[in-house]
């Protein structure tokens, strides 16, 4: 019994485990361990034997089974230990700081754009990328033979022989959007229609999808003083300093008269400065609206008239926070974005100031 003893106590005290631990309580004190085995043979004993050997093998049985326990309470706090030299943490270490995302400049301009003109009363209206050749030529007065549907590079979508919808293209410039808002709201009418557009041109200033916003406002009485007024108040506002514009005569099929608006500058080491110098840089078309646009309006030209107004928003982006190259907007360079865009939180407004 002695060398049972021994052996067990010595096999518990090398238990590397709570599992080992419970295969030796198995071995030892189970069902049909080698104690209980040694304690069944107590019934073939004479009453004398048994009076000897009974105490003993209890008392044996006893010490291993607090053997186990002490055993079993050593290794769970061993685990334990273990576990909290593991898992340990100082909490007052400083955090690591995840890396931010950035608003593309692009997203900030057209925010920027929308805060000024929401000030003076414009809501912001939107229309499909993918557009009928109506809205994007003949409603605005540029029929089939026009020469600007040449000059504008347009993207056409494929059609199916046999395909009867009215062919499609992506949308050259955001003016088709004057005709939606007409047709769904009739006069008057003052909005801003900021978004994508495309032509099919590649190099320096120009990338096959760029963004316009076209402005629009129609009422009874409206003339080219109210656009001028609109849009100086607009580039002061946008550039944050008076800025002189010169209103040059041209051409556009949607409007009459039409107008090009340049803003001075200044060029020094070459990049150019907005609102100073005498140098003059060309940022929009505009005019009073044709009254054959109107009238694919559904909006009566001797009732109303209007002053519309295209402005290319990547070209403002350059020009206000100094980007050479438009086609570094669409690159998706991690660094350029981090370096040109603008923190998420920092909403422009008109109040609590329009960039960062
Ligand atoms: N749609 C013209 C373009 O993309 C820009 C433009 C010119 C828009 C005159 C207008 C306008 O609304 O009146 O080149």
């Amino acid at each position: 019994m002695d060398d049972l003893r021994d052996k067990y106590i010595e096999l518990i005290a090398g238990a590397a485990d709570e599992n080992a631990l419970e295969d030796l309580r198995v071995q030892a004190v189970g069902k049909k361990g080698e104690i209980s085995l040694k304690m069944r043979e107590l019934g073939k004993m004479t009453p004398e034997e048994r009076q000897v050997m009974g105490p003993k093998l209890n008392a044996l049985k006893n010490e291993i089974n607090s053997a186990l326990a002490a055993k079993k309470e050593a290794l769970a706090d061993a685990a334990l230990d273990e576990r909290l030299r593991a898992e340990w943490l100082d909490v007052t270490l400083p955090g690591r700081g995840g890396r931010r995302g950035s608003i593309h400049p692009i997203s900030q301009v057209t925010q920027e754009v929308t805060a000024i003109f929401a000030d003076m009363g414009f809501a912001v209206a939107e229309g499909p990328q993918i557009e009928t050749d109506w809205y994007n030529f003949d409603a605005l007065n540029i029929p089939g033979h026009h020469p600007a549907r040449a000059e504008m590079d347009t993207f056409y979508t494929h059609r199916a022989e046999g395909d009867n919808r009215p062919p499609h293209v992506l949308r050259t410039h955001t003016s088709p959007v004057q005709i939606r808002s007409m047709e769904a709201q009739g006069a008057p009418i003052r909005i801003i229609c900021p978004g994508r557009v495309y032509r099919a041109d590649y190099d320096q200033t120009h990338t096959p999808m760029f963004h316009q916003v076209e402005g629009l406002a129609i009422d009874r009485d409206i003339s080219m003083a109210q656009l001028k007024w609109v849009l100086e108040e607009f580039f002061t506002a946008f550039f944050g300093t008076k800025v002189k514009t010169r209103f040059r005569a041209s051409h556009f099929p949607f409007t009459e008269p039409s107008a090009e608006v340049d803003i001075q500058c200044q060029w020094k080491d070459g990049s150019v400065i907005v609102g100073e110098g005498d140098d003059w840089l060309e940022v929009l078309g505009s005019g009073m609206v044709h009254p054959k646009v109107l009238q694919a309006g559904n909006i009566d030209p001797n009732e109303w008239q209007g002053f519309a107004f295209g402005i290319g928003i990547d070209r403002l982006a350059m020009l206000k926070y100094g980007i050479p190259d438009l086609r570094a907007f669409f690159d998706s360079d991690l660094r350029w974005l981090r370096h040109y865009g603008f923190a998420s939180l920092e909403t422009p407004t008109l109040y609590g100031g329009l960039s960062g």
